[in-house]
């Protein structure tokens, strides 16, 4: 996440959000819950091709917002946090007599949603703390180093998602197995890995032809 919050990127951000979930509702006919998982997780795969594609494409000039997109990653990230928080309280408030504990023990069908559910709590948990210090004041009073070195949590994020999305999708009983979305959401985890080796890799031939001079 970046460290800037400009309300109109806030307000681009969300109505691309909400009407991203209101379309998945209203045309594909899928539950809340998981129209609100889905758009969290699409919103965190922006936030992470971001990095490497700047890195392996920097552009020419950088004066709008549209040709800086690391300007985008704190409202995504906000946003990603606001969608996810949306998708846990339908996920929970369409179970009545719910309770974190049977949550977390496999409420929907044995104990291994438990352990899917679990990743997606740890998830939630990393995703409040990123969004709650992507704020100027608060980048300021834990100082700039420190929050680099917390906002890196954002791609432990990102695999704890992905193996809770991933279990969703293909390894539970849950539905009625694999659907276009799972096979969207596979190729963008293996899209973000692609681009971070790469962008890795740059950076590497890179440092050894300026040591190499
Ligand atoms: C950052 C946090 C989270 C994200 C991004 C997220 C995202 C997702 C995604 C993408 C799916 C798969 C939907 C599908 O295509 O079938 C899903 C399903 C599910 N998630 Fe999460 N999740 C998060 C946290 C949680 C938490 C904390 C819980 C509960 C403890 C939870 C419970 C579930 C359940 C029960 C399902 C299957 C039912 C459904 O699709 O609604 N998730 N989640």
């Amino acid at each position: 996440m970046d460290a800037k919050n400009t309300f109109r990127q806030h307000a681009i951000v969300g109505f691309f959000s909400l009407g991203l979930a209101f379309a998945f509702n209203r045309f594909l006919d899928t539950p809340w819950s998981t129209t609100f998982g889905r758009v969290s997780i699409i919103l965190l795969f922006l936030i992470l091709i971001i990095g490497p594609v700047m890195r392996l494409k920097k552009p020419a000039k950088a004066s709008t917002p549209l040709r800086t997109p690391w300007s985008w990653r704190s409202e995504l990230g906000v946003w990603f946090t606001l969608t996810a928080l949306i998708h846990f309280y339908f996920v929970m408030g369409g179970r009545p007599n719910w309770s974190l504990m049977e949550a977390l023990g496999g409420f929907i069908g044995g104990s291994g949603y438990g352990f899917a559910n679990t990743l997606g709590l740890i998830a939630l948990f990393w995703a409040v703390v990123l969004a709650a210090t992507s704020f100027g004041k608060i980048i300021m009073f834990i100082g700039v180093e420190s929050w680099k070195w917390l906002h890196t949590m954002t791609y432990v994020t990102f695999y704890l998602v992905s193996g809770h999305m991933l279990y969703f999708q293909f390894f539970s009983t849950y539905g009625s197995g694999p659907d276009w979305f799972g096979y969207a959401a596979a190729a963008m985890a293996l899209l973000v890995v692609a681009l971070q080796l790469s962008a890795f890799a740059k950076t590497v031939i890179k440092n050894r032809k300026k040591r190499e001079k």
